[in-house]
């Protein structure tokens, strides 16, 4: 235990923590993604969906408790590493340099923040339904398309969608350099991937605000 506590202590340990939480965090963001995508397909398909999961109450309730806990980590480890930097940089630099690795860590804070923010109210408009004025608990259909009726709503889960593509786009850029999976051969591969999954990610879960402020659902 003692040596998890030490390595947890490092630079490199908060990091890894940071990238293997996030990989967690990516993987559920992508099965809630393609979950979402069955409102496309109808009421019935999403209710048919929304039956599976809720068909295993020991499985739901472990993945709710794997997020939270990598939610957590990933927080804490970030203000950690935030702070760190911070207090090892007192003097601004005269010149500034690594301006794209300055550019990136200053756009995961913004961002990251902004997804936190997005969470606890998604979570208060979707799951506890306590923002959403048309609310009808197990009515997931309903509670999506109706919570997505005000534009001002749907439009702030378009933004979301498109935060959430930026944090992502940086993150998967660099998970593989925090897990020592990277080479300068590989970077044209690293840059692309990062860009296909954050681009099917803004665009998936974009597609549902957006389609029910167009009127198709
Ligand atoms: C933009 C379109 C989105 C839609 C239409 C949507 C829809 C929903 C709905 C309907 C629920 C409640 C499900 C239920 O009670 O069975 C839910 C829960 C949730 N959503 Fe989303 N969501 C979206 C985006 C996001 C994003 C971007 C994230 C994460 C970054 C996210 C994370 C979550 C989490 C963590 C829960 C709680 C899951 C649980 O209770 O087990 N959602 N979402």
């Amino acid at each position: 235990m003692h040596w998890i506590a030490e390595f947890y202590r490092s630079t490199p340990g908060k990091k890894f923590v940071m990238a293997v939480t996030g990989v967690v965090l990516f993987a559920y963001v992508l099965l809630h993604m393609v979950g979402n995508l069955q409102i496309h397909l109808g009421p019935e398909e999403l209710r048919g969906y929304v039956r599976l999961r809720y068909a295993a109450p020991g499985l739901l309730w472990t993945v709710r408790f794997v997020l939270l806990v990598a939610a957590t980590l990933h927080v804490i480890a970030a203000v950690q590493l935030t702070v760190r930097n911070r207090g090892s940089r007192p003097v601004r630099y005269a010149v500034r340099r690594y301006r794209e690795a300055d550019y990136a860590s200053r756009t995961m804070i913004f961002t990251g923040v902004a997804i936190a923010a997005f969470g606890v109210y998604h979570l208060l408009h979707m799951t506890f339904g306590s923002v959403h004025p048309e609310f009808i608990r197990s009515d997931v259909y309903h509670n999506v398309t109706s919570g997505l009726h005000v534009p001002p709503v749907s439009l702030l889960y378009v933004a979301a969608s498109a935060v959430l593509g930026l944090h992502l786009y940086h993150g998967l850029w660099s998970v593989f350099q925090t897990l020592g999976l990277s080479s300068p051969i590989y970077d044209s591969w690293r840059r692309a991937f990062a860009t296909v999954f954050s681009l099917v990610v803004t665009l998936g879960f974009g597609s549902v605000p957006l389609a029910v402020l167009l009127r198709t659902l």
